[in-house]
């Protein structure tokens, strides 16, 4: 099994760093210009941490669930749910890796920065797939293929990144049709600049 990185431990000052908040921002703006969210839709933010894109595009939306296996990560989207007086948000703890599967079916799977935390991609694209309502909506977003210098603490990091290409083939292997890929921010960190995408597609 690949050692993990510890987000439990991260949850409490997660909200410190303003790049991720600003992150978070860019993110939910191409998001909901790329898919023209409805209120009357329900949606599921995998990997949804602190609820950083989760709380951001709930106001667009009739529901959505932060899905999450750090149960701290979920205690912080829960708390800010509640203190922020959004009543249509909320956060569960499952590993969906492990199969923890919530019960509902969603309009939109949306996912931040997360994909490149998870060893096996298609499996794992497969089952949100299997969530999505028949025509339902996928948006990941993610750093490009980086050279590994953006984490400086290489635990549970799989993947370096992701180029347009390679997205695209895990989508099209996971049962997705209609995909867009574009480079929609980027990240600062020192000298080196991060360009992130945003992918979206249609459960086939
Ligand atoms: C880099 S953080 C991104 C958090 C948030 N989306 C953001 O943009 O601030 C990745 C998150 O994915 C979660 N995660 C990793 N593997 C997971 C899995 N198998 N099932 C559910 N969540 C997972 C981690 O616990 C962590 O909170």
């Amino acid at each position: 099994m690949p050692e993990r990185r510890d987000f439990n431990a991260a949850a409490a000052e997660w909200d410190e760093k303003p790049h991720r908040i600003r992150l978070a921002q860019d993110i939910a703006k191409a998001i909901s210009a790329a898919l023209s969210l409805s209120k009357t839709w329900d949606a599921m933010d995998f990997g949804c941490g602190t609820g950083l894109v989760t709380l951001n595009l709930a106001q667009n939306l009739g529901s959505i669930v932060g899905v999450d296996s750090s149960p701290k990560m979920v205690e912080r989207l829960n708390a800010k749910a509640r203190e922020q007086g959004y009543s249509n948000a909320r956060g569960e703890c499952r590993d969906l890796e492990q199969g923890e599967l919530p019960d509902g079916r969603y309009h939109v799977i949306t996912s931040a920065m997360t994909m490149h935390h998870i060893p096996e991609i298609a499996p794992l694209l497969t089952a949100l797939r299997n969530l999505l309502h028949p025509g339902g909506r996928i948006a990941l977003a993610d750093l490009e293929a980086e050279n590994g210098s953006f984490h400086e603490d290489p635990t549970g990091v799989f993947h370096h990144g992701f180029s347009h290409e390679e997205i695209t083939q895990l989508l099209v292997r996971s049962g997705f049709r209609d995909i867009t890929v574009s480079t929609v921010t980027e990240i600062i960190k020192g000298e080196r600049t991060y360009p992130v995408f945003l992918a979206t597609a249609t459960a086939g």
